[in-house]
């Protein structure tokens, strides 16, 4: 069978002043066809593609690796074709299509096989939380999954602490939580630094996330829908997990529906989901870090960002964000609607404020005689933030803000936020000095970066979701 019939054609208009040699070429198809850029439906046995079709596939290809999207095939195209991969890209840019898909195994009968385990949990508990994360894919598609536990499994699963055993090495706690190959490569990785948990809104819930990875493993990329399983970013534990719809849909485009022959008719199977609740639900709802505003942001310990709201916080990194857990099972005895929060570079101190009273923390110990009453300012302070230029913890409320020196008493004046800052609004949600140095003021879905000067930076303000919490932006 001729695998490329459209070659010649491609080298002349599509490859454009013969930049590729015709082997180059079949490298670029057979890679598009791999990782699924350029497929034709299940059903189809032909091989053919019109010209269209692969201009699309290489844009689509570009628009996933960041480059511009010429549709042409350039070396700067064949060279990121050419990266060795352990993991998958994060081809999250797909903002064109509903959902990316990866490839596809030609097969719908797959093994698996768990090489190692971790320690966080009983080894009965890693090997349930499997073996639900591949029932979510199972109960949608006609996709059948085996564990053996001998001999090459098609999905092999294991965890990997750092660098050891992985190409790609893990980067330690938070950021990067699993990875995974596509299809037909079948290697599932999970970042042994983790904490693995299952039924509870501490650590990192290994089912969902394997669900997430065997996503990939199966063929898809990433949903642009923030709150589908396939969101590039891990919304944290939810009792009542499932599916979302762009999750289904994906899967299904890949594999087809679930269903039986019945009187000729198809009938889909009802899927079963949802595990039962193993802790009791949280007072506030699970904010969602895209849509939310903060009640607070630090530059906490660790030199790691926290953003919070409600009764939950998240770490915020170079990639989006972390795990939304419980503010209570980082930072014991704390409350939660903040109105403000702040970490002293000075003290090493973590202060937190909500009405009359003020919480201090050393990492995540609250210290001794703590809450107390807030004297010196008015309750109901709205951000805080610790200046590099002074060493003084400012304190802002309405159109008002204080100094004040942690290791010295003094009284504390209001003073306008105008007579300092200029550009910075009124009424802040949060307000944070950065790992530049740089402040930062929040409000709303707007962020005020401020220079040296106090002044706020040209082109600000700017959307939060988009550059602190990297949520894909629809239409
Ligand atoms: C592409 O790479 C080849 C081989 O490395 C080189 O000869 C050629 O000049 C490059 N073309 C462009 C447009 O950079
Ligand atoms: C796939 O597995 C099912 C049962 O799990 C079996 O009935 C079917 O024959 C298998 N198909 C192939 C192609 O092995
Ligand atoms: C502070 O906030 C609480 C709760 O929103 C409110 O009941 C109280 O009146 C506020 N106090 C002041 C002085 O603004």
């Amino acid at each position: 069978m001729l695998l490329f019939p459209l070659l010649g054609a491609l080298a002349l208009s599509v490859y454009g002043k013969s930049l590729m040699d015709p082997s180059t070429e079949e490298e670029a198809m057979a890679y598009l066809k791999q990782f699924g850029y350029l497929q034709k439906p299940l059903e189809s046995d032909s091989e053919e593609f019109s010209l269209e079709e692969v201009q699309k596939a290489i844009e689509a290809f570009q628009l996933a690796s960041q480059l511009p999207e010429s549709g042409l095939m350039d070396n700067a195209t064949l060279e990121r074709m050419r990266q060795p991969r352990c993991g998958l890209e994060d081809p999250f840019n797909q903002v064109t299509l509903r959902y990316l898909l990866l490839g596809r195994w030609r097969k719908k009968n797959l093994t698996y096989r768990i090489y190692n385990y971790t320690p966080d949990m009983p080894k009965e508990k890693v090997r349930e939380a499997i073996k639900a994360a591949f029932k979510y894919w199972s109960d949608v598609t006609p996709l059948k999954f085996r564990e053996i536990d001998y001999g090459r499994a098609d999905i092999r699963i294991s965890f990997h602490q750092g660098g050891v055993g992985c190409s790609r090495p893990f980067d330690g706690p938070g950021k990067v939580l699993a990875h995974a190959d596509i299809p037909e490569l079948g290697t599932v990785h999970f970042d042994e630094d983790e904490e693995w948990t299952e039924g509870s809104y501490f650590g990192v819930n290994l089912r969902i996330i394997a669900a997430h990875e065997l996503g990939h493993a199966l063929g898809l990329g990433h949903s642009r829908f923030s709150n589908a399983l396939m969101a590039p970013v891990y919304s944290g534990y939810k009792s009542n997990f499932r599916l979302h719809d762009d999750d289904v849909k994906g899967m299904q485009a890949l594999y087809g529906k679930n269903c039986f022959c019945k009187n000729d008719k198809y009938e889909e199977k009802k899927p079963v989901t949802t595990l039962a609740p193993a802790v009791p639900t949280p007072t506030g709802p699970m904010p969602d870090p895209c849509h939310d505003d903060l009640d607070a942001i630090i530059l906490g310990p660790y030199g790691k960002t926290y953003a919070f709201k409600g009764d939950y916080v998240w770490t915020i990194t170079d990639y989006g964000t972390g795990p939304v857990t419980k503010i209570q099972s980082l930072w014991k005895g704390l409350p939660g609607n903040l109105d403000a929060a702040v970490h002293s570079k000075r003290t090493k101190r973590t202060y937190f404020f909500k009405g009359d009273k003020f919480w201090r923390y050393t990492d995540f110990k609250l210290n001794y005689g703590y809450p107390k009453a807030l004297t010196r300012v008015p309750p109901n302070i709205s951000a805080a933030l610790f200046w590099e230029g002074n060493q003084k913890i400012f304190l802002f409320k309405g159109d008002d803000y204080w100094q004040w020196d942690e290791l010295a008493w003094s009284i504390l004046q209001p003073k306008k936020i105008s007579s300092l800052f200029t550009g910075v609004p009124g009424k802040l949600d949060a307000a944070l000095t950065w790992k530049n140095s740089k402040i930062y003021f929040f409000k709303g879905d707007k962020y005020w970066r401020v220079n040296k000067q106090l002044r706020v930076d040209r082109g600000y303000p700017l959307s939060k979701a988009e550059r602190w919490m990297q949520c894909i932006h629809l239409d």
